[in-house]
């Protein structure tokens, strides 16, 4: 006699029950879409945005509250929610393109530094001096592919994008004797208000979008699959989840290994 189990597939143990995070550029793009999963894994969250009225949109969506300051918004979901258990420093600005140094302006390169970097130190920041006491935290920042290779951005942003590097694995340095885990995940190219800029001009087309994906698709590494907002989102649920609890110090490479195959000399191609 045999006897056949069926196995019914069940919705995913939430991953984030009881963690109180708080999201930096929340509003929108890939932001949005952590805040989403966030809420899906039961965490309770604050979001942060200069974009004051899409904040509160995803925020009403979800039940939740926003701020804008960092340290305001840190103090204000100890306050709201009783602790911090996840930062996740997004925000970011690509800057203006630039394709010739001698035009480019030092203003642009600060304000670039002054989100990119001095937010995500800002965030880290404040977020130990909660974390620190209670022994425990997960910091997660997002970095870029121009965090590990030249020729991806402006120089301003690749820039930023290394000091945010270098920021993640120093402060992981620090933190760890305090029990805290401090990551960095960075993303290929995905369709945001920020990339969706930086589309070379011979490269653009009508449809903006269309134009955009059927660009980064054929300079991919990995083909048949395209990199999406919630795709960004998974590999920084995975660092802010007791998932990856022994990974700290890392950069996550959300990729398809891009950044690990140069196809300039046609090996394989
Ligand atoms: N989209 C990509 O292809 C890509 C690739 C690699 C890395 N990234 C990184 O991912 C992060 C999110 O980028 P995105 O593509 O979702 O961009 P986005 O422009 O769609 O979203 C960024 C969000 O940050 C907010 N923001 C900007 N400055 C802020 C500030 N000073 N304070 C608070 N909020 C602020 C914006 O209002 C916006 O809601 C950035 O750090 C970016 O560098 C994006």
């Amino acid at each position: 006699m045999s006897t056949t189990s069926i196995l019914q597939a069940s919705s995913p143990t939430p991953r984030l029950s009881g963690k109180v995070a708080l999201v930096t550029g929340g509003a929108s793009g890939i932001g949005e879409s952590i805040v989403h999963l966030f809420h899906t894994h039961g965490a309770k969250i604050c979001i942060v945005d200069v974009q004051d009225n899409l904040g509160k949109q995803v925020c009403e969506s979800l039940d939740d509250e926003a701020n804008e300051d960092v340290s305001r918004a840190v103090d204000f979901t100890v306050d709201r929610f009783g602790t911090l258990d996840i930062i996740v420093n997004n925000a970011g600005i690509s800057g203006s393109p630039c394709a010739d140094i001698r035009n480019a302006e030092l203003s642009e390169f600060d304000k670039v530094f002054s989100i990119n970097v001095k937010g995500v130190f800002h965030g880290m920041k404040h977020a130990a001096r909660i974390m620190i006491p209670k022994k425990k935290g997960s910091i997660v920042s997002l970095c870029s592919v121009a965090s590990v290779i030249g020729g991806i951005g402006p120089h301003a942003y690749t820039g930023s994008k290394y000091a945010v590097l270098g920021l993640t694995k120093n402060v992981a340095a620090e933190l760890g004797k305090h029990g805290i885990r401090v990551n960095c995940v960075s993303p290929y190219g995905v369709a945001t208000a920020l990339s969706m800029a930086h589309l070379p001009e011979d490269e653009r087309t009508e449809d903006a979008l269309a134009g955009f994906r059927d660009f980064t698709g054929r300079v991919a590494n990995l083909e048949g699959v395209e990199l999406t907002t919630q795709d960004v989102a998974n590999a920084v649920l995975f660092l802010a989840s007791d998932d990856a609890r022994y990974i700290s110090g890392d950069n996550l490479m959300v990729d398809g290994g891009f950044t690990s195959a140069n196809h300039s000399l046609k090996v394989f191609r």
